[in-house]
């Protein structure tokens, strides 16, 4: 039923919450994904990685220590253990905060009101073989996610670094958007996007400001822009007007007031 239409406001960026409503409530609680849905954001960012017991959870950093009441690194820990921890207490969370696993942000995204994209961003997954790219297929098959009918009708967008892992995806699920993501020189003209199958380009706000042509060479090849991480009011009219289809911010609802103006 979604269709690109309906998740973003024609001619300006859509709004994607990178890590949910990141800068008011702990990043990948179900607290900051609720706060960034109720704030209007049309999509949602996420880091995954694997667990011990190959679970998909999102979580930034290689360790729990920056953004839980513990410490170890996520893919020695079982997800049992992971759920022991508050991922909220460091950001004074009013509430303690499970560990958001991919499942639950699934079920919150496709289950919202309205209908929300999910960008999934694998870190890392060169370490662990093909097992983090299987695993997510897994999971989006499993969803009804994996096979929609064309990219710009999906509710995922699978988004990373890894070029490998990018390559996989569509080797995989040929149907799922792709972005490759950079802040090098290595996305600029959607040349990597392109050699890697990905439909789109993920540059940094700091590539972008000084690349700015990126944009439109990247369109001559048929490629969306999906900019990251635009918490600053010029950045956001830069996006507007170079034609930027998603900015990931960590401020939803002040991207969401300032592109009412652009
Ligand atoms: O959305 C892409 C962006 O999140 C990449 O950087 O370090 O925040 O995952 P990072
Ligand atoms: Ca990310």
């Amino acid at each position: 039923m979604s269709t690109v239409e309906k998740v973003s406001r024609s001619g300006k960026p859509a709004v994607v919450a990178h890590r949910g409503a990141s800068s008011q409530a702990p990043e990948h609680t179900l607290a900051a994904y609720e706060l960034a849905l109720d704030q209007g954001a049309d999509g949602l960012e996420c880091d995954v990685r694997l667990t011990a017991d190959h679970e998909l959870v999102c979580i930034h950093d290689r360790t729990v220590d920056r953004t839980s009441n513990g410490s170890g690194v996520v893919s020695e820990m079982t997800l049992a253990e992971l759920r022991e921890l508050d991922f909220g207490s460091w950001h004074d969370a009013d509430a303690p905060a499970s560990v958001l696993t991919l499942r639950d942000l699934l079920t919150l995204t496709l289950d919202w009101r309205r209908p929300v994209r999910l960008f999934i961003e694998t870190k890392h997954p060169v370490r662990f073989g093909s097992l983090v790219e299987q695993k997510l297929l897994e999971a989006l098959h499993e969803f009804g996610v994996a096979t929609p009918p064309s990219a710009d009708h999906s509710r995922a967008v699978v988004i990373s670094f890894s070029s490998a892992g990018v390559w996989r995806i569509r080797r995989h699920a040929p149907m799922l958007p792709t972005i490759l993501l950079g802040d090098t020189a290595r996305v600029l003209g959607g040349s990597a996007a392109t050699a890697v199958g990905a439909t789109g380009i993920g540059p940094s706000v700091e590539t972008l400001r000084m690349h700015p042509e990126i944009v439109d060479k990247a369109a001559a090849a048929g490629r969306v822009t999906y900019c990251w991480t635009v918490d600053e009011q010029a950045d956001v009219q830069l996006c507007a007007d170079l034609g930027v289809r998603w900015v990931a911010t960590n401020r939803p609802a002040k991207v969401r007031d300032w592109l009412v103006t652009v």
